[in-house]
């Protein structure tokens, strides 16, 4: 039996106001504990958005309710909640700033209006960007301009890892996240070959868009330059991802943690080297607290297929349905109380605890 910390997922979306067809932050964080991840950051494209006092208190009030593993929530960048989220900075993850299209009403195209998010959200609390290709040259140009840490959420391709290094290279204040669905999953041929329907076009549908085999292979080339793996687990249900207009997203949080003890069985990748991608660096990054008394239990050597019939996402599917992997979550304490163990959620409703209070 393998023992590690409890892991931190600094992204996921919770669904919780507005969605709970999808997901709420009951099933989300059973979810989580089955994962062996303890702590969650909440996303801020719920319904409505989360960008203001009363706006977080309607998720946090919510979270406090009925959250099984600990959390923070993030808030989200308007264009005219500058002074506003400054003020609430202390009781949030960190501001996100939405600055290419995706699922929600969050966007910001014009920089100008970026502008007073990065003169005003304070130093000491990450301002986590969605900036894809060109977007995030701009956004790692405002980290350098206005000298303040950026994390770039779900880095997908190549020419976005090898400018990232080259930023960290020269100084620049940024950090950056990969999911594993862009490391192990590269883009399908289109159109898909037959026979993939249960892999449909709805259903391989996420934001940033899976990429090439080329970009799959530097991300692994530049393990180094990555400093978190972050789900960006975006649950959608499997009618609304097999309908005519589906939504960008995968559920997460169940397959991160197997999918990596995987690729440290194959050498791909260290123990030492997950530890610090999904706890000790999100810690740092998002200035986060110690969880005492909390621990993951693993059996390394346990083989199974992934099946989405075996996830407490209230979703329903997985993207890696069928999957070999080996790693299996036996059993995670939090805080001192045995909080999954065997397939069951133990830790109860409530249980968890905001970690900005
Ligand atoms: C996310 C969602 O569904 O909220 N979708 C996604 O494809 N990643 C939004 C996002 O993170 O961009
Ligand atoms: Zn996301």
């Amino acid at each position: 039996m393998l023992k590690l910390p409890g892991l931190i997922d600094p992204h996921v979306h919770v669904r919780e106001p507005g969605q709970t067809h999808k997901e709420d932050w009951d099933t989300v964080t059973q979810a989580a504990l089955a994962g062996g991840v303890t702590m969650i950051l909440a996303m801020p494209n719920t319904k409505p958005p989360i960008f203001n006092a009363s706006t977080l208190d309607l998720a946090l009030d919510s979270a406090k309710r009925k959250a099984r593993c600990d959390y923070a929530q993030f808030l989200g960048a308007g264009p005219d909640n500058a002074d506003a989220a400054a003020a609430l900075a202390p009781r949030a993850a960190g501001l996100k700033m939405y600055l290419d299209s995706t699922f929600g009403e969050l966007r910001l195209d014009d920089m100008t209006l970026w502008m007073p998010h990065f003169q005003k959200f304070p130093k000491d609390y990450p301002i986590v960007l969605h900036s894809e290709s060109r977007t995030m040259a701009a956004g790692i140009l405002f980290a350098a301009l206005y000298d303040r840490p950026v994390h770039i959420a779900h880095v997908s391709l190549k020419e976005e890892i090898l400018l990232i290094k080259a930023a960290k290279e020269r100084g620049v204040k940024v950090t950056c996240e990969v999911c594993p669905h862009h490391l192990f999953l590269p883009s399908p041929p289109s159109p898909l070959p037959p026979g993939e329907g249960r892999r449909g076009e709805g259903r391989l549908t996420v934001r940033p868009r899976l990429a090439t085999q080329q970009d799959v292979d530097a991300l692994w080339d530049n393990l180094d330059v990555i400093d978190c793996f972050a789900t960006d687990h975006a649950p959608h249900t499997l009618a609304e991802k097999d309908s005519d207009n589906p939504p960008p997203g995968f559920p997460g949080l169940e397959t991160l943690l197997p999918l990596l003890l995987t690729a440290v069985a194959l050498r791909r990748l260290t123990l030492d080297d997950l530890i610090q991608k999904c706890v000790i660096n999100p810690r740092k990054i998002f200035n986060l607290p110690e969880q005492p008394e909390t621990w993951v239990e693993v059996d390394e050597t346990a083989e199974y297929e992934i099946r989405a019939a075996d996830q407490f996402t209230r979703c329903g599917w997985t993207p890696f349905e069928g999957w070999k992997i080996k790693g299996k979550v036996r059993k995670v304490v939090l805080r001192g109380r045995t909080a999954f163990e065997d397939g069951k959620v133990l830790a109860e409703q409530g249980y968890g605890r905001n970690v900005r209070l």
